[in-house]
C-alpha cells in the first residue's frame, strides 16, 4: 500500500495570530514558528509585541508585528492585508484575541455585552472574512478559532463570554461548511484552565484552585505548551480532512462532567 504519510510541518506557511502580545496567543505564535511558519503577530499596541517577535526570530522564522484592534473593522482589513503583504502570503489565521469580565447576568449592561461580543465574536468573524478573501484567491488555508469550555457548557456569571464562545463554535461550523470548497478549513480549540492575565483573578484564590484541581482528571492546570501540538496539527496537512471541529485541551475535564 502506498500512502502519503502525514506531515506536521508548517514549513513555508504564513500565519497571522491575533492578540499575540501575551498569554495563549504569544505561545501559539511561537508554536507555529517552531513548526516552520513565518508569523505575523497582532495586538492593539504594536509596542507590546517585541517579546513575541524576538521569540519568533530566535526560531529562525520571519516575524512581523502589526497593530490590529479586532473591534475596528478598518483596522482588521488593513492588518490582514499588511500581514499578507509583509509575509508574502497568508495561509493560517489564529483568531485568539479575546476578553472576559465576570458579571452576574442580572447586572450585565449593554456596554459590557457589546464589548465582549464585539471582541470575541464579531472581531473573529471579520478577521476570518478578511483572511478568507485572501485565501480564496490563493491555495486555500486553515483558520483556528480559540473557543472555550464555555462554548459547550454554562458557567454562572459568564453569560456574555459564554455566548460569544458558543457563537464562535457555531461560526466555526458554518464557515467550515461554506468555505470548504475554497480549500479553507475552519476548526477550533477549546483550552481548559490556563493561568494567564485573563484568568489570573481566579488563581489568586487557593480554594478555587483546589476545587478546580479536584475536578480535572489529570490533576493539574494547563501549561501553554499543552496547546501547541493541537494548533500545529489543525493547521498542517496532518489535518487535511478535519473541518468544522473543536478540539478540547483540558486534562480530561469535559470528559468527566
Ligand atoms: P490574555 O488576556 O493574556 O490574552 C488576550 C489577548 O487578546 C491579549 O494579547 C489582548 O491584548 C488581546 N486582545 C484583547 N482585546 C483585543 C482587541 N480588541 N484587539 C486585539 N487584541 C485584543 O488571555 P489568554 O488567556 O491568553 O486568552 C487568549 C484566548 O484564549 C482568548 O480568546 C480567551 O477567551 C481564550 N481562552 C483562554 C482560557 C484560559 O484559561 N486562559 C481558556 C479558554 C479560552
Amino acid at each position: 500500500m502506498t500512502l502519503n504519510y502525514p506531515t506536521f510541518s508548517l514549513q513555508g506557511r504564513k500565519a497571522l495570530v491575533t492578540g499575540a502580545s501575551r498569554g495563549i496567543g504569544q505561545a501559539l505564535a511561537q508554536g507555529l514558528a517552531h513548526a516552520g511558519a513565518d508569523v505575523a503577530v497582532a495586538a492593539r499596541n504594536e509596542q507590546d509585541l517585541q517579546t513575541s517577535l524576538t521569540a519568533i526570530r530566535a526560531l529562525g522564522r520571519k516575524g512581523v508585528a502589526l497593530s490590529l484592534d479586532v473591534t475596528d473593522l478598518a483596522a482588521i482589513r488593513a492588518g490582514v492585508d499588511a500581514a499578507c503583504q509583509q509575509l508574502d502570503g497568508l495561509d493560517i489565521l489564529i483568531n485568539n484575541a479575546g476578553i472576559e469580565q465576570v458579571c452576574p447576568s442580572l447586572d450585565v449592561d449593554e456596554a459590557l455585552w457589546d464589548r465582549i461580543l464585539d471582541t470575541n465574536l464579531k472581531g473573529a468573524f471579520f478577521c476570518a472574512q478578511a483572511a478568507a478573501r485572501i485565501m480564496t484567491e490563493n491555495t486555500g488555508g486553515s483558520i483556528v478559532n480559540v473557543c472555550s469550555l464555555t462554548s459547550e457548557v454554562g458557567v454562572p456569571t459568564a453569560t456574555p463570554y459564554g455566548s460569544s464562545k458558543s457563537g464562535l463554535l457555531g461560526m466555526t461550523r458554518a464557515l467550515a461548511t461554506e468555505w470548504a470548497r475554497h480549500d479553507i478549513r475552519v476548526n477550533a480549540i477549546a483550552p481548559g484552565y490556563f493561568r494567564t492575565a485573563l484568568t489570573e483573578v481566579f488563581y489568586q484564590d487557593d480554594n478555587w484552585q483546589q476545587a478546580m484541581l479536584e475536578k480535572i482528571p489529570q490533576r493539574r492546570f494547563g501549561k501553554l505548551e499543552d496547546l501547541l501540538g493541537a494548533v500545529v496539527f489543525l493547521c498542517a496537512d496532518s489535518a487535511a480532512y478535519i473541518n468544522g471541529q473543536m478540539l478540547t485541551i483540558d486534562g480530561g475535564y469535559m470528559a468527566s462532567i
